[in-house]
């Protein structure tokens, strides 16, 4: 199929595009480079550097891609900027996002995958988190995550525009050329490796008085390679109606000692800790579950192993330090 990616140049956008290619398909990224890395997008794909509020470019690219499915990744998606800063969440997560399925009406496209956010659900009830949970989201990017999520159901009954919605809470990993490379990083995962690196002094850990085994937050760390996968799955399934899946790796999650503790492991380094106070707005355990994909899809993640995510992020981080000598 042809697809257009929204934010391929970014994080997850690039390793979808990666498994896009391997599966066949024809990828044209559209990317505005704002956080994205214009190298990460993989070299069998189209790359347009164009902003989604750019109706003519993104119009024009839909017409000369004649794509077939689009897969939205397009997204500004920092919890505690958006709280400080709602007005730029409701413009691109909504007011973009929008502009996007008008386009693709135009020109009568009618599948998307949309990259959402368990986050939707708020401060979970009950965990593993399961779709049926209800929408109660504790922040604006939640809220503009879920706001664009319903209105994909009015343009399906309206429109036939068949879309499959992707929910997951912590991407983490990399693969052989894409990983995480935010600026600023909040993430802690390669804030951790930083501090492998030698690049940052310690760790901070935001509470360690929660009540989980350790005393440290919970999270579903979920390898990228995983979720690029579970999205190309969704193209093929947008056909069969539309409809939305959690993504988690199934287990009780890991907490922030676990991380480390991998992380030790990976890199041979000692990793120094600080204990701080706990940080606004983190729930203690954050962990999704992906029954319903596993059932109706067969999607399950293959690479979940805590281990094996960080060591692919630190490989990822150390040959950026040390990229190939080109003229060896
Ligand atoms: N953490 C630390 N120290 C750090 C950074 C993080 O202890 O320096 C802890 C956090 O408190 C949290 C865990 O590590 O318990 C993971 O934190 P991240 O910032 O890496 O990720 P979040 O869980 O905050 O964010 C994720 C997704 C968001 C999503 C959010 C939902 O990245 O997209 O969950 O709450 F919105």
């Amino acid at each position: 199929m042809r697809v257009l990616v929204t934010g391929g140049a970014g994080y997850i956008g690039s390793v979808v595009a990666e498994e896009l290619l391997l599966g066949g398909h024809e990828v044209v990224v559209y990317d505005n480079l704002g956080k994205g890395h214009r190298d990460a997008v993989p070299p069998g794909a189209t790359f347009v550097h164009g902003d989604l509020g750019d109706g003519p470019l993104l119009r024009e690219t839909l017409r000369r891609s004649r794509a077939e499915a689009v897969v939205h990744m397009a997204a500004d998606s920092l919890v505690g900027e958006s709280i400080v800063n709602p007005a730029k969440y409701y413009a691109n997560n909504v007011g973009n996002g929008l502009a996007l399925l008008d386009a693709m009406r135009e020109f009568e496209i009618s599948r998307l995958v949309f990259s959402s956010t368990v986050a939707i659900h708020g401060e979970p009830r009950k965990v593993p988190v399961e779709e049926s949970e209800p929408t109660d989201p504790i922040n604006p990017y939640g809220e503009t995550k879920l706001a664009f999520e319903r209105a994909l159901r009015w343009y399906d009954q309206a429109y036939g525009l068949r879309s499959v919605s992707l929910r997951y809470f912590n991407a983490a990993g990399a693969s052989e050329r894409s990983g995480e490379r935010h600026d600023p990083e909040t993430h802690l995962i390669p804030l951790v490796l930083q501090v492998a690196a030698g690049t940052r002094p310690e760790i901070s850990i935001f509470g360690d008085d929660y009540d989980t085994r350790d005393g440290t937050c919970i999270r579903d760390y979920i390898h990228v390679i995983d979720l690029a996968r579970a999205h190309v799955l969704a193209i093929e399934a947008c056909d069969a109606g539309s409809r939305a899946y959690n993504l988690g790796c199934g287990g009780e999650g890991t907490t922030v000692l676990e991380v480390i503790a991998a992380a030790r492991a990976v890199t041979g380094h000692a990793i120094p800790v600080r204990i701080d106070a706990r940080r606004p707005g983190d729930p203690a355990r954050l962990v999704a579950s992906s029954a319903r994909i596993e059932r109706e899809l067969g999607w399950r993640p293959a690479l979940a192993d805590i281990r094996g995510i960080v060591d692919s992020a630190w490989r990822f981080a150390e040959g950026r330090r040390t990229p190939a000598d080109p003229t060896t």
